[in-house]
């Protein structure tokens, strides 16, 4: 069942209140960093984790399928767009982040970089390296993202999670299922809010890491629209180095590109459609296999339907 059938956007629309924001037919590429992808049938920005719930129920109970839309950061939509509903934590309710002592309680929707920030601003050290990882909470942890040494899970105390039929639950890290780039709990589960545990440090000292972490960021990776880093670090080699030594930066697909700054990104020249990045990741996975025998498998989540 999709919800091109009228009545069933139709009914979803009539159970969501006036402060949740509910829209068809919702075009995903300006929801995503690479800007490539079709549109959602219905898009909603709940206003309560009681009318995330209620989604929740109604999309369960119709056959209907959902997905939860952080900033779009790690994220291909395929050009078709997505039957069924993209459901986004943006809303004030669930992007709070307050500072208990030593703790970042943080909301799903809650930006990384507002994190770090507010917790430099306090004292607090730890989530330094999330400061240029352009997603939300949320998202961070479904991955289980990283950068400059450190991974989300590194830092956390406990996550808040619903369940597929509304129910919310305390996970502490040693019930949650954690590998490097992927939390598999976060599959069938929704991330609601997380509690970071930091150390207190001079600001000075967090402002520095912080500051290091930026320049390493802009003189290594590029500005251009991509949605980070394609692939997964494989054991043998990191991938963008891979890509490097194959010689393959500025390799195109129509406005798809290996970036010239770093192997392991595609960027969008403007043009680019998402048949063009998957094609354009399939040509690295091939020659990465024939010329030097290592599977490159994709750090990006990859959803919707073809044209
Ligand atoms: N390298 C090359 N050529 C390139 C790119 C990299 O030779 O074109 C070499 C670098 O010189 C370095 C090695 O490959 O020796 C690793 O590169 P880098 O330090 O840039 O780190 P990375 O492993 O490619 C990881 C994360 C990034 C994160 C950076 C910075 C993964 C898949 N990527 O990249 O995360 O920002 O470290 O800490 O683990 C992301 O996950 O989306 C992401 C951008």
């Amino acid at each position: 069942m999709t919800l091109k059938t009228p009545t069933i956007a139709d009914e979803l629309a009539k159970l969501v209140s006036p402060a949740t924001i509910f829209r068809r037919n919702e075009p995903l590429a300006k929801h995503t960093t690479l800007r490539v992808g079709g549109p959602a049938d219905v898009y909603v920005e709940p206003a309560t984790e009681a009318e995330l719930a209620a989604i929740l129920n109604f999309c369960g109970e119709r056959g209907v399928k959902f997905f939860i839309l952080g900033r779009g950061s790690n994220l291909i939509v395929r050009d078709g767009g997505f039957r069924g509903v993209a459901i986004c934590l943006c809303q004030a309710n669930f992007s709070k982040i307050e500072i208990d002592g030593e703790r970042l309680r943080c909301g799903a929707g809650a930006k990384l970089k507002n994190v770090a920030v507010e917790a430099k601003r306090h004292g607090l050290s730890g989530v330094e390296f999330l400061e240029g990882i352009p997603g939300s909470v949320g998202g961070a942890l479904r991955m289980n993202a990283g950068a400059m040494g450190g991974a989300t899970f590194d830092v956390v105390e406990s996550v808040r999670v619903m369940n597929s039929v509304g129910d919310v639950c305390e996970f502490a890290p040693h019930q949650i299922a954690v590998e490097y780039r992927c939390c598999t709990t976060l599959k069938n589960h929704i991330a609601l809010g997380v509690v970071f545990k930091c150390t207190p440090a001079p600001g000075a000292e967090i402002e520095k890491r912080m500051k290091a972490f930026s320049e390493k960021r802009w003189c290594s990776q590029p500005a251009a629209p991509s949605a980070g880093c394609m692939f997964k670090n494989p054991a043998a080699i990191p991938a963008g180095r891979l890509i490097d030594e194959l010689g393959l930066k500025g390799e195109r697909v129509g406005g798809a590109v290996v970036s010239a700054e770093h192997g392991n990104f595609i960027v969008n020249d403007g043009q680019a459609t998402a048949h063009d990045v998957l094609e354009l990741i399939a040509i690295l996975q091939t020659k990465a296999r024939n010329e030097r025998g290592i599977e490159l498998h994709t750090e990006v989540e990859i959803i919707g339907e073809d044209d």
